[in-house]
């Protein structure tokens, strides 16, 4: 099985202009998941609270945030220095100071070794395709729990294989692929709170 060949090179300046320019207008609903992540964070965000995204790309999420969270520590992590130097255009002084950038590829053997804490939350929105193999989830999903707090919560927004989303068997999962892959990673209690338009968002918190 080989991986699947992406069409676009995000390390490549053209390239991730060219995805910030069209994400957030061919999907305008991804707001509402922003919104989301917000609205769970904020009543555990009084304390410190330490965020990470992984291929966190142009810095949306990062920036929407770091903005409406005055709490928050935020660790972007993507394998594009160009997507980072995007995100930092992006954020006021004060929020600069509360954000970590850290390059990096997920395909790496050990890539978790350059992260060195435990995070409260870890998102992945629209990247875990990025994988460019749906067979990799499972210990993707497996290295998440080593990198949460305790009581941490891992979200995972990614687009579905179905005939209204995405037709790539091999690089995108149906939703009852990605339930089989969290519950291999031993992931429990996996609610599913948002689904729009094929971009489906799911939500586990370790007990
Ligand atoms: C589709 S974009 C999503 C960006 C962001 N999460 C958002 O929704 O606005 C995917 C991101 O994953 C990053 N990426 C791709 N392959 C990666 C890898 N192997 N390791 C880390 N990041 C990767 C890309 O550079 C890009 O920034």
């Amino acid at each position: 099985m080989n991986d699947v060949e992406s069409p676009i090179d995000l390390r490549n300046l053209k390239d991730a202009l060219e995805w910030q320019e069209t994400a957030n207008v061919k999907r305008p609903w991804r707001k509402d998941f922003f919104d989301y992540y917000v609205d769970l964070i904020r009543p555990r965000s009084s304390d410190q609270c330490q965020i990470l995204e992984l291929g966190s790309g142009p810095g949306f999420l990062t920036q929407h945030l770091l903005s409406q969270l005055p709490n928050i520590e935020y660790t972007a992590f993507d394998f594009s220095a160009v997507m980072h130097q995007l995100a930092q255009e992006k954020l006021h002084a004060s929020e600069k100071t509360r954000a970590t950038y850290v390059v990096g590829s997920f395909k790496d053997a050990h890539w978790q070794n350059t992260l060195s804490q435990k995070y409260d939350f870890i998102i992945i929105h629209q990247a875990l395709h990025e994988l460019r193999h749906k067979r990799y989830a499972i210990e993707f999903h497996k290295t998440i729990r080593s990198l949460l707090k305790p009581n941490g919560c891992y979200l995972v927004c990614d687009h579905l294989c179905a005939p209204h989303a995405m037709q790539n068997d091999q690089l995108y999962m149906n939703k009852q692929e990605h339930l089989q892959a969290l519950q291999q990673a031993a992931f429990k209690q996996i609610k599913i709170p948002l689904e729009i338009q094929g971009l489906c968002l799911f939500e586990m918190n370790v007990i």
